[in-house]
């Protein structure tokens, strides 16, 4: 087996005395998706945090492509470049447009030239349906087109693998498909993606693994199939039981 490109080794967090993270081991395999699942405060978007260093660790290691994560300057900079991020909010800015919100990055970031920057912007934004409203600005656009730009513009700066937190949960029902579209394709495309996501239909079309966590810690992992039809726990019963009731 080819080394695995996100490695969380025994790592621990506290909020406090809250013990957020309790001794998370997971190995995310190049090309790997994984959509992790649970309830509303079980520590995915810390875990999700950590991966990307937004969020200290305590105890244990993450590593990304055989580095250990670097704790500031210049390769915290470069980690962060490595690691694209799409959460619930798009968190574009407003008064910049579409285009330069994604070519903001490459340029400043991965220093390449206006106009490579843009070229590949506007490939990218045509890639996740949005081409055409590069000159607007994000008020502008639905909130199933400013994620998909969000999404674009992660994108751009080449990441080594993709983590999106709740991607489609600020979403208007009817904007939630076009969005796991574009996921789906990143997917099949080869990109190694970390999904929180309730999203069952996107688990079983693009998941290779879901990952179960509840209080901290990570119950139980399986293959979508597995998982939603025969989940071996009783809290991911309990969990599964409230969800497929909506
Ligand atoms: N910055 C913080 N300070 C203190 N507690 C936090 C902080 N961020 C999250 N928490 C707590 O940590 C727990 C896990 O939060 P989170 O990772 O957001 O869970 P999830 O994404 O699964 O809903 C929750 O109890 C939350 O209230
Ligand atoms: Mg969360």
């Amino acid at each position: 087996m080819t080394e695995p490109l996100v490695v969380l080794d025994h790592v621990d967090k506290w909020f406090g005395s809250l013990h957020v993270l309790q001794d998370i081991q997971l190995s995310i395999g190049r090309g790997e998706v994984v959509v992790v699942i649970g309830p509303s405060g079980s520590g995915k978007s810390t875990l999700c945090r950590a991966i990307n260093r937004l969020e200290t660790i305590d105890k244990g290691t993450i590593s990304l492509d055989g580095q250990p994560l670097p704790q500031e300057g210049k390769q915290l900079a470069a980690l962060r470049a490595d690691v694209g991020m799409v959460f619930q909010s798009f968190n574009l800015f407003a008064h910049k447009t579409i285009l330069e919100n994604v070519t903001l990055g490459p340029i400043k970031v991965r220093k390449q030239s206006k106009a490579d920057a843009e070229k590949r912007a506007r490939e990218l934004l045509d890639r996740v349906g949005v081409g055409h409203q590069a000159d607007k600005y994000p008020a502008q656009l639905s909130g199933g087109q400013q994620q998909r730009v969000a999404i674009a513009r992660a994108l751009a700066m080449e990441p080594k693998v993709m983590l999106f937190d709740e991607p489609t949960s600020a979403l208007d029902p009817e904007m939630i498909s076009e969005v796991l579209e574009v996921m789906v394709d990143l997917a099949r495309r080869g990109m190694t993606m970390v999904v929180v996501t309730h999203e069952m239909g996107f688990a079983r079309t693009a998941a290779d693994r879901v990952v179960f966590m509840s209080d901290g810690a990570i119950v139980e992992e399986n293959t979508p199939e597995e998982f939603f039809t025969n989940p071996q726990s009783d809290r991911a019963k309990d969990f599964l039981g409230k969800i497929l009731k909506h």
